[in-house]
């Protein structure tokens, strides 16, 4: 369907932005606290929120801190809470063992915000990046990132997430073959119920730089993740691998980055018709407020702009370290 134009000046297209009751009338795309999944990053100890310095406005919290956010969150009507662990260096090894611990720290987490906050829904991640010795996602042999065994290795961290009560399984290591993996796990598990969203379309990002600080793996990472993670140069590779996690089982999918990847969205949306989420990552965050706490941009209105960009792409909800504020904003 091609929009049609009077002439001038039958049409004059500035009458529909005339006020702001007709512009809200028009309006084509909204955005609403259900639109959000908040990341979150947790650590150690007791009563702790240690900021993250490439992050700022973000921190990392105990146990204890992250039930307290995710019960703010239910009350501010954010739907999901994404947990990623901040580990412990003594705890990462070769064989990523801490990643299947049904008491590593998002394990406990995802306890303890059932507990505080039982309405809220809890995503994971699963790579063993936060548990490697390395940083890779996957198992390194001989400076190979192998992709079979990992794929046990994940099922086997689902499984655990799972058992402690996600709802929500985010595989973010882009190993081929861990949806259906995955999927037949949880099955023969008994979680049926349990969902995957799907880090389908992930790209090798240099955008991903504040996160690997925040937890912990950037100065582990040896090497780039180039061999499973995306190419930035390709789009048509993104539509056969959404394509594939979704015969494979994938629930939900996601594109990530956010803001740079805005016209895979849209191909993946109206190619598929599936829920599309995107991930605003953590240095898409940061530019926004290096740059609002120099006063080079209003960075209320920027969060606000950025957000409603990922609706008009076609995406049912967005992963953002705003999610907090925005829900803020958004509830006046
Ligand atoms: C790791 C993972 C990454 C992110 C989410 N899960 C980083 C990476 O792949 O190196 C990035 C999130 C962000 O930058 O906000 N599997």
């Amino acid at each position: 369907m091609k929009p049609t134009v009077a002439p001038f000046p039958a049409a004059r297209l500035r009458r529909t932005r005339v006020s702001p009751a007709i512009r809200s009338l028009v309006r084509e795309n909204s955005l609403s606290t259900d639109d959000m999944i908040w990341p979150v990053f947790v650590r150690d100890g007791e009563g702790v929120e240690e900021p993250v310095a490439s992050m700022p406005g973000v921190v990392r919290r105990s146990v204890d801190k992250i039930a307290e956010a995710a019960a703010e969150a239910q009350a501010l009507g954010i739907p999901v809470i994404c947990l990623f662990p901040y580990t412990d260096p003594a705890l990462k090894t070769e064989d990523c063992a801490e990643a299947w611990n049904p008491d590593n720290l998002t394990n406990r987490a995802i306890r303890a915000i059932k507990a505080a906050a039982p309405e809220i829904a809890i995503m994971t991640d699963v790579a063993l990046d936060p548990y490697n010795i390395n940083g890779h996602d996957g198992f390194v042999v001989d400076g190979e990132i192998i992709n079979d065994e990992t794929v046990e290795a994940l099922v086997k961290m689902t499984l655990a997430q799972a058992e402690a009560g996600a709802d929500i399984i985010g595989p973010s290591d882009m190993m081929d073959g861990r949806i259906g993996a995955m999927r037949s796990g949880l099955e023969q598990a008994g979680h049926r119920n349990v969902s995957i969203l799907s880090y389908s379309a992930k790209y090798a990002s240099g955008f991903y730089g504040p996160f690997r600080d925040a937890v912990g793996a950037s100065g582990a990472l040896k090497g780039d993740k180039k061999t499973y993670q995306m190419d930035p140069a390709n789009s048509d590779e993104a539509l056969r691998l959404i394509e594939r996690d979704l015969n494979e089982g994938a629930d939900m999918v996601m594109i990530k980055p956010g803001l740079p990847y805005l016209d895979i969205c849209r191909r993946v949306k109206d190619g598929f018709g599936v829920p599309t989420f995107a991930y605003q990552v953590s240095g898409e965050y940061a530019m926004i407020q290096a740059a609002a706490q120099n006063g080079w941009i209003d960075g209320e209105k920027v969060m606000m702009e950025s957000l409603m960009a990922f609706k008009r792409a076609g995406c049912n909800g967005v992963l953002t370290y705003f999610a907090p504020a925005a829900a803020r904003l958004l509830n006046g």
